[in-house]
C-alpha cells in the first residue's frame, strides 16, 4: 500500500521538530529578541490579561509575556503558548517550570484548540508566513480573541524588505510572501478593525566576523535589519462570535 503523504501541518511539525532537535528553538531568542521587545512594548499589556503566543517555539517570548501579565491588582493573567511542533512544546515546558501562569499546547494555528472570545492580546513572532492557509488562521484568531482584543503579528519575511527574500529558497517548507499592503487588506477582509502596520528595525550590531548562511553578505544582513520586520496590528470589533463570514472547520 502506498505511504500516506504528510498533510501541510505534519510537514511543519516534522520540519520544526528538526529545528528544535538542532537547538534552533532557543537560538531564535537571540535573533528575535530586539524586535519582539519593541513589539511587546506596543502591546500595552496589563496584569490580568489573557494572552496567546501563536507559534511560540521554545517559549522565551511566552515567558516575557507571562512576567508582565502575571499576578497584579487587576488579577492573575495567563499566557497560552501554541505550536505545531511537539518538540518545541516539550522544550518550552521544560524551560518554564517556574511559571504557574503559562500553558503550552501542541496544536495548529489552522485549528486553535481554544474557546471563543477568550484572548485579550495575541502575539505571533516569525510564524505567520508558514501557516498553510492564512485565511483560516485569521478566522481562527478572530474566533478565539475577546471583543476588543488586539492582535500583533511580527514577521521578517515580506515583499517590502527585499533582503528577506534571500532565504526563501533555503527553507524546506512552503511560505507565503506578501507585501505589507496585501497583509493589511487580508486583515480587513477578516473583519478586523484598526488595522495598522509598522516596520520594526533590529538595532543589534552585526559584528564583522559574524557568519551568515541566510544572506549573501553582511552588508545585506545589515540592510535587512535596518528596514526591519513587519508588525501587523489589528483589533477584533466589540463583537462576540459568530463573526461575519465565520466558517466552522
Ligand atoms: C521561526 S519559528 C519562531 C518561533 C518563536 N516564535 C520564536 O520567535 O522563537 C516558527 C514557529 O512557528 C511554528 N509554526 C509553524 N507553523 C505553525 C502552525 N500551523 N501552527 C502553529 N505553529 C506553527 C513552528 O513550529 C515554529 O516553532
Amino acid at each position: 500500500m502506498a505511504e500516506k503523504l504528510p498533510n501541510p501541518d505534519e510537514r511543519l511539525q516534522f520540519e520544526f521538530n528538526r529545528w528544535a532537535d538542532e537547538g534552533e528553538g532557543a537560538k531564535m531568542e537571540r535573533h528575535h529578541l530586539d524586535i519582539t521587545e519593541k513589539t511587546i512594548r506596543l502591546m500595552d499589556l496589563r496584569p490580568g490579561e489573557r494572552v496567546l503566543d501563536l507559534g511560540c517555539g521554545s517559549g522565551w517570548a511566552t515567558r516575557l509575556l507571562a512576567r508582565i501579565v502575571g499576578d497584579g491588582p487587576e488579577g492573575f493573567g495567563q499566557v497560552v503558548g501554541l505550536d505545531v511542533s511537539d518538540e518545541m512544546i516539550r522544550q518550552a515546558r521544560a524551560a518554564s517550570k517556574d511559571f504557574d501562569n503559562i500553558l503550552y499546547v501542541w496544536g495548529s494555528a489552522q485549528q486553535i484548540p481554544w474557546e471563543e472570545n477568550f484572548f485579550d492580546k495575541v502575539l505571533s513572532v516569525e510564524s505567520f508566513y508558514y501557516y498553510p492557509d492564512q485565511d483560516r488562521a485569521l478566522a481562527e484568531l478572530f474566533r478565539v480573541m475577546a471583543p476588543h482584543g488586539r492582535l500583533h503579528i511580527l514577521i521578517n519575511l515580506y515583499k517590502d524588505n527585499p533582503y528577506s527574500l534571500q532565504w526563501v529558497d533555503k527553507l524546506k517548507v512552503p511560505v507565503h510572501v506578501r507585501s505589507q499592503a496585501e497583509y493589511v487588506d487580508l486583515l480587513r477582509r477578516h473583519a478586523f478593525e484598526n488595522v495598522e502596520f509598522r516596520n520594526i528595525p533590529d538595532d543589534t550590531p552585526t559584528p564583522d566576523d559574524y557568519k551568515t548562511k541566510s544572506f549573501h553578505s553582511l552588508d545585506d544582513l545589515r540592510a535587512f535589519k535596518k528596514i526591519g520586520a513587519l508588525l501587523l496590528m489589528a483589533s477584533k470589533p466589540n463583537l462576540r462570535n459568530p463573526a461575519p463570514g465565520y466558517t466552522i472547520y
